[in-house]
């Protein structure tokens, strides 16, 4: 079946996309290409899936603050709430307030009927949102924005997965907080530059639905910058 282009979305040297196939009586999937190549696809989300209940099964306290960076189709947030039960609080920051718009008015429906009301989620680039005053702490901070540890939606993103990224994230976890990372590809390079960070790095392989011979990643980023600080 042929995918149809809903709507677009301009970014900082590029564009979004949103298509769909089917319809909502027959059922309706939809999918984000970024410039062209498919960015999420609401056949494959297995994976992300896994990654929102990954967020809740590592966080150390019962109810966290789980900051959920960036929205898609929503996969990531909706197993991340049916995971929390109403408990703690979900802040999802999205670059492009189109794609908050598409999740709102199409997509929403057949992946989060009922907006949980523990969530806010904040229009902007989750590296400058990090940085801002009185935002977190946060027990988990999920990193979905890209596919992986490299810079695609915005050349501006590389940033996040730099040394200096990284710890700006690390200054907003609670003290035994952490970060997870999808990614569609190994990322040995990365694990090196997150250890010389100060981080501990482990991977989960996880399977993409449809796709046996495929595998994607969730780098768990755990950090004792805060621990350090409260023993000084
Ligand atoms: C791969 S999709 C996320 C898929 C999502 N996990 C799901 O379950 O559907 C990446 C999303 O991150 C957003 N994004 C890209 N760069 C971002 C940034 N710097 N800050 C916040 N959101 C960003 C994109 O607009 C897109 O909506």
């Amino acid at each position: 079946m042929a995918w149809d282009l809903i709507d677009t979305a301009e970014l900082v040297g590029g564009e979004l996309a949103l298509y769909r196939q089917g319809d909502r009586s027959s059922g309706e999937v939809f999918m984000i290409r970024v410039n062209g190549l498919e960015l999420m696809n609401g056949f494959g989300h297995q994976s992300e899936t896994v990654l929102g209940e990954m967020a809740v099964a590592v966080a150390k306290v019962s109810a966290p603050h789980i900051l959920i960076g960036g929205l898609g189709l929503g996969y990531t947030l909706a197993a991340t709430a049916a995971a929390l039960k109403g408990a703690g609080r979900i802040t999802v920051a999205e670059l492009s307030p189109k794609v908050i718009e598409w999740f709102d008015r199409y997509v929403s429906a057949s992946v989060l009927p009922e907006r949980p009301l523990n969530l806010a989620i904040v229009p902007g680039d989750i590296g400058a949102f990090i940085r801002g005053k009185d935002v977190g702490p946060f027990d988990v901070i999920v990193l979905d924005v890209d596919n992986g540890p490299e810079a695609l939606v915005s050349p501006q993103n590389a940033h996040l997965y730099s040394a200096e990224g990284l710890h700006a994230f690390a200054a907003k976890l609670s003290p035994n907080g952490v970060i997870l990372l999808w990614s569609a590809f190994e990322a040995p390079d990365f694990v090196v530059l997150a250890e010389g960070a100060g981080f501990a790095v482990s991977a989960t392989a996880l399977a993409a639905v449809r796709r046996p011979d495929l595998l994607h990643y969730a780098y768990v980023l755990e950090h004792d910058f805060g621990s350090r600080q409260k023993s000084r």
